[in-house]
């Protein structure tokens, strides 16, 4: 595309003059008016590289197109030279002022005008290749950018997925319980940040699971008390695994691992800690890991129909549960009942990755 000069002027000769020296330039066009409100017309619809305006015109001088042109949006870095005479001092200051870049004087000296234009035109080229490599490079940041948020999720479900290998819940289960988690954090109010927050990290609750061994985690009964504190360590062991990183997912995540057995009234594991000192991922993900995991067959247990689940859970409001988590639950129940209907069987194909 060739380079656009505007030239505006009322004196017919002049315009010969400066469309016979644009030609000389490389690569330009001129685009020449000899009425200023045509001018200004144009100019409305098109930036040109280049404006070369008279100051003297009849009817809108040089200063007011200026001026409107400056106003227009798209049109504050076009470079502007203004043609004056030589005694014309205060007129090129306040040309200045409204945004013109540079002066050529009358009567116009050839040799002054093309090197006037091309260093012009040329500083405008690189500013326009300026803007256009920080546009693209913004993009590729942006690009990089949601690259390593989709590396990190895919990271963080093949993950669960090791976890799965050894644990005999299913995939199905990691995403009915990570989108019960959500409709809690909705329900409660939390962001929209938060909530998919704990929807992506709520699935590595049970990671630490791979450190407990198969005689206990699969045990086709009930297990011991000594072998429940064996598995109570699946809290901590998760926590260690996830936790000292960087990333916002698993700082949740680890957060979540550490807090998702401890019980409202401080009777859970394994700190003990009560009430509000639970933090709130861990306190709704409690409430959607159980009541899916008593829903859910275990190869200890058959699973339980959804109403004594959700006795279970208003019986265990305020000792077990947070009231307000549990109340969340069931105020999101319409939601509920389509995830448990939507993530039935084997779920790894409904993994986006
Ligand atoms: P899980 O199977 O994912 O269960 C998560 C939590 O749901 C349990 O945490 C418990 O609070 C609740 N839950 C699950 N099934 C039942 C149930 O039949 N009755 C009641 N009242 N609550 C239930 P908890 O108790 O801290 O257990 C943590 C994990 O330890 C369980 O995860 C499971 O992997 C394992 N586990 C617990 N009890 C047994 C057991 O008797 N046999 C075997 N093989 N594993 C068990
Ligand atoms: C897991 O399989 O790792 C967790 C699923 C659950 O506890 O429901
Ligand atoms: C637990 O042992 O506390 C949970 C599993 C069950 O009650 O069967
Ligand atoms: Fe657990
Ligand atoms: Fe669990």
């Amino acid at each position: 595309m060739p380079q656009q000069v505007l030239i505006v002027d009322d004196t017919e000769i002049n315009l010969i003059l400066f469309g016979a020296l644009v030609k000389k330039l490389d690569d330009c066009r001129a685009q020449v008016f000899d009425d200023s409100r045509k001018a200004l017309a144009w100019v409305t619809d098109n930036v040109p590289d280049l404006i070369i305006v008279d100051y003297m015109m009849p009817d809108l001088d040089g200063l007011e197109f200026i001026r409107l042109v400056r106003d227009m949006p798209g049109h504050k870095l076009v470079p502007i030279l203004m043609i004056t005479a030589n005694d014309q001092k205060e007129i090129r200051y306040r040309a200045l002022d409204l945004g013109a870049n540079d002066f050529l004087t009358k009567p116009i000296d050839k040799v002054e005008f093309l090197a006037r234009a091309r260093n012009m035109l040329s500083l405008n080229q690189a500013r326009k290749h300026m803007a256009d490599h920080a546009s693209w490079l913004s993009g590729e940041v942006r690009k990089a950018t949601q690259e390593i948020v989709k590396r990190e999720r895919e990271t963080v479900y093949r993950l669960a997925k090791a976890a799965e290998y050894r644990d005999p819940e299913t995939g199905a289960h990691i995403l009915r319980m990570a989108n019960y988690s959500m409709l809690i954090a909705r329900e409660l109010g939390l962001s929209v940040d938060d909530q998919q927050l704990i929807l992506e990290a709520a699935p590595m609750h049970d990671i630490g699971k791979v450190g407990i061994a198969d005689s206990i985690l699969l045990k086709p009964g009930r297990l011991t008390a000594q072998e429940f504190d064996v598995m109570k360590q699946h809290a901590m062991f998760g926590y260690e695994l996830l936790h000292g990183s960087s990333s916002k997912l698993l700082q949740a995540a680890a957060e979540i691992a550490k807090g998702h057995h401890e019980k409202f009234d401080g009777s859970g594991y394994p700190n003990g800690i009560k009430g509000e000192a639970i933090p709130i991922f861990s306190r709704i993900v409690a409430v959607a890991d159980v009541f899916d995991a008593l829903t859910s067959e275990r190869p200890y247990k058959k699973a339980w129909e959804v109403e004594t689940a959700v006795d279970f859970l208003n019986l265990g409001a305020g000792s077990h549960f947070d009231p307000a988590c549990v109340k969340a639950f069931l105020n999101a129940w319409d939601d509920v009942e389509l995830v448990r209907n939507k993530y039935q069987e084997d779920p790894l194909q409904a993994i986006e990755l």
